[in-house]
Parts: structure tokens; C-alpha cells; sequence
């Protein structure tokens, strides 16, 4: 397991933390570094909301402290008169690595001419990366995040080849591919032989690749498989950020940790909400944490209770109380199991 190099930025291992809308915010990139993530990305940010002043702005650009780097900030746009200016303000204000959004398979987002529609416009994408790359690379570098494609058409695939080509041309330090298309979505499996093409087709060209990832076996095997130089995990590491340390576990050989007892657990639930509520307050910290916990839940022996249990949270209280009597290390639990994104049982281990 070797460090990886996004341009100049050193990451210390291939597991890293994915960008994800809704969820990747500061606690949860917080609490991914500490359970072992080598890198992390913000959820996804319009570049409008980054130049726009107000509220919105300065909560997107403060100021990024040491300890939570190196860390990527993602953008999404459709602009690049307004796309460099904002790749310039994330890289000022302490974002270490620039990611372009060419895979948001969101209608709105689609239909605004951003994100995944980018893959079926490459003299436009290009264009976007070209304009960020002379506003923010001779500093930080830059990569891309793509799907496969619009969809399963020869012409998507021209164009994912062009603008992956172009990309790397234009001086990007990397890429992540998600082996879906856009029309996709999260429909069906995410193909990793189009990885393995990508990565013979880019050489020493640093390629991450994204899907299906819910155990840390998944992620060894995508690298084994496609031959990738890292990956990121996304729906795995919701509310499982145990799953980075098995991937440093499987990756050095080590054994395989016992899955997080039920103490390990309320730790890293109740050090999740204390972030939160520091960074959020306590009304949004409630509404986010709910979604979490609701996550959080598939590790737990008894996980439809408390499933249950966090959805009907309503306050920051309840949370505290849902976890502390779920998650109460004196009782007597069924044998606690490992966590697959999937709702499956995947191993057992202690409970204490
Ligand atoms: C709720 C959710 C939010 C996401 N937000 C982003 C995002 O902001 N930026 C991005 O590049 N990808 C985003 N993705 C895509 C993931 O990063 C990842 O590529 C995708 O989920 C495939 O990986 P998986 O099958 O292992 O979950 C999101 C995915 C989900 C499920």
C-alpha cells in the first residue's frame, strides 16, 4: 500500500472519502479522516453559490484548518467565466485539490446544462477545464470526476474518451470514474471492466474509481481488478467509516478488524452529532443526523429498531436519547455484525 500523488498533494493511502451531496460535509469528512480516510472531497458546490455573496458563500469558503486536509473541493457549473473565478476562491480558501463535476446525474442539474451533461458536450467540459486549470494549477492541482458516459451509446463513449483525453492534456492531475452512465443513475451495477479500459488507456495517468463499493473487499478487488490507483467510497462509508481502516487492514495485510462493538459505535455516533451541532447548530445538526443515524443502524444487532428509533427523532434531545439507549454498552446485545451497504449480514464478531 504505497502514498498516492494527486499533483503536488501527497495522500498517505488509495481509500479515500467520496463527495457526496447531502452528507460529505465537514463532520462527516472529520469523522471519515479519523476512522482512517486519507482524503476527502466536499459535497458537490455550484459555482454561482461560491461566487455569490452572502450567507451561502461564506459558509462554502471558510477557512479550511490543517488538520482537516488535504481534502478536495468539488464544483459543479456549466460556466467558465464562472467556474475559474470559484475554483480559485475553494483553492483560497484552503481546498487542497480542485474536482470538476462531469457525472451529476440529477434532472435539475441536467437540465441547468451541468454536471453529467458536460459528458455529452467535451468542447464545453474542455473548455471548463482549461479555464480552471490556468486559474488554480500552477498551486493546486486539479482533477475531474466523470460517469462512464450519458448513456450506452458509441458517441457517449467517443466523448468520454475525448474529454478524459483533453482533461489530462490540459494538465489535470487525475480522475475519478464511476462506472455508470448518467441515464443510469444508480440503476444497476457499476461496470469495472470500463475501469480496467480507462486505466490502460490513461497509463500512468492517476485514475480513482467509484461504485459498488460497500466493503473493504469490494474496494481491494476494484484495484485488483481494474488495476486503479485508488478509490473513493461513497454509499459504503455512510455511516460506516470503519470501512477505511479494513481497507488499510486488507490492504497491509493486517488481520481484519472485529466489526465496531456497540461502545465503538456510540463513540463515533456521539463524536458525529458533537461535530455536527458545532458546525451546523442544533436544528439542522437534528435534521442531518437523523439521516445518519438511520444509517449508522445497519451495523446495529438490533438494526429495524433502531432504524425505527432514529426516524422518529425530532430534536437534538431525542437523538441523544435514541442513542443512548440503543447504544447502551451494559446491555446484554445479540452478537454485533459487520455492515455491506447492502442489509446483509457479512460477519459476526463481539459484542462488548
Ligand atoms: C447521496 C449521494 C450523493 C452524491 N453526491 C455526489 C457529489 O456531490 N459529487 C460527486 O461527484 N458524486 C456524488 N455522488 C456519487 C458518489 O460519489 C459515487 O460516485 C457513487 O455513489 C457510486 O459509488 P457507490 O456505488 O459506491 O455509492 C453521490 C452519491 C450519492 C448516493
Amino acid at each position: 500500500m504505497s502514498p498516492v500523488n494527486i499533483g503536488n498533494v501527497q495522500i498517505e493511502h488509495p481509500f479515500t472519502q467520496a463527495a457526496l451531496s447531502g452528507y460529505s460535509d465537514l463532520p462527516m469528512r472529520r469523522i471519515a479522516r479519523r476512522y482512517g480516510a486519507s482524503y476527502t472531497l466536499n459535497e458537490v458546490v455550484l459555482d454561482k453559490m461560491v461566487l455569490q455573496k452572502g450567507k451561502g458563500q461564506k459558509r462554502i469558503l471558510t477557512k479550511i484548518e490543517p488538520q482537516d486536509q488535504p481534502v478536495g473541493g468539488q464544483l459543479m457549473g456549466s460556466d467558465p467565466d464562472q467556474f475559474a473565478p470559484a475554483a480559485r476562491l475553494l483553492a483560497d480558501a484552503g481546498y487542497n485539490v480542485i474536482d470538476i463535476n462531469f457525472g451529476c446525474p440529477v434532472r435539475k442539474v441536467l437540465g441547468r446544462c451541468r454536471g453529467g451533461f458536460l459528458l455529452s458536450q467535451p468542447k464545453q467540459a474542455l473548455d471548463i477545464v482549461r479555464r480552471v486549470v490556468d486559474a488554480v494549477a500552477h498551486d493546486v492541482p486539479v482533477t475531474v470526476k466523470m460517469r462512464r458516459g450519458l448513456d450506452d451509446t458509441p458517441e457517449s463513449e467517443r466523448n468520454f474518451f475525448a474529454i478524459l483525453d483533453g482533461a489530462f492534456e490540459a494538465g489535470v492531475s487525475g480522475v475519478t470514474v464511476h462506472g455508470r452512465t448518467v441515464e443510469q443513475r444508480y440503476v444497476g451495477p457499476s461496470r469495472w471492466e470500463f475501469l480496467s479500459k480507462v486505466k490502460r488507456h490513461v497509463g500512468e495517468g492517476l485514475v480513482f474509481g467509484s461504485g459498488d463499493l460497500f466493503t473493504a473487499q469490494s474496494c481491494i478487488d476494484m484495484m485488483n481488478e481494474t488495476g486503479v490507483d485508488g478509490v473513493t467510497i461513497a454509499r459504503g462509508a455512510i455511516g460506516n467509516p470503519w470501512i477505511f481502516g479494513e481497507c488499510v487492514a486488507l490492504a497491509t495485510n493486517a488481520p481484519l478488524p472485529d466489526p465496531p462493538s456497540i461502545a465503538d459505535q456510540r463513540e463515533c455516533i456521539e463524536a458525529h452529532f458533537t461535530e455536527s451541532r458545532a458546525h451546523h447548530g442544533d436544528g439542522l445538526a437534528g435534521r442531518l443526523m437523523r439521516k445518519f443515524g438511520i444509517k449508522y443502524s445497519e451495523l446495529h444487532p438490533c438494526k429495524k429498531d433502531v432504524r425505527n428509533a432514529f426516524i422518529a427523532v425530532k430534536t437534538p434531545d431525542e437523538f441523544i436519547e435514541v442513542t443512548a439507549h440503543w447504544y447502551n454498552p451494559e446491555t446484554d446485545w445479540p452478537t454485533v455484525t459487520r455492515h455491506n451497504g447492502k442489509g446483509d449480514l457479512v460477519a459476526a464478531g463481539a459484542v462488548s
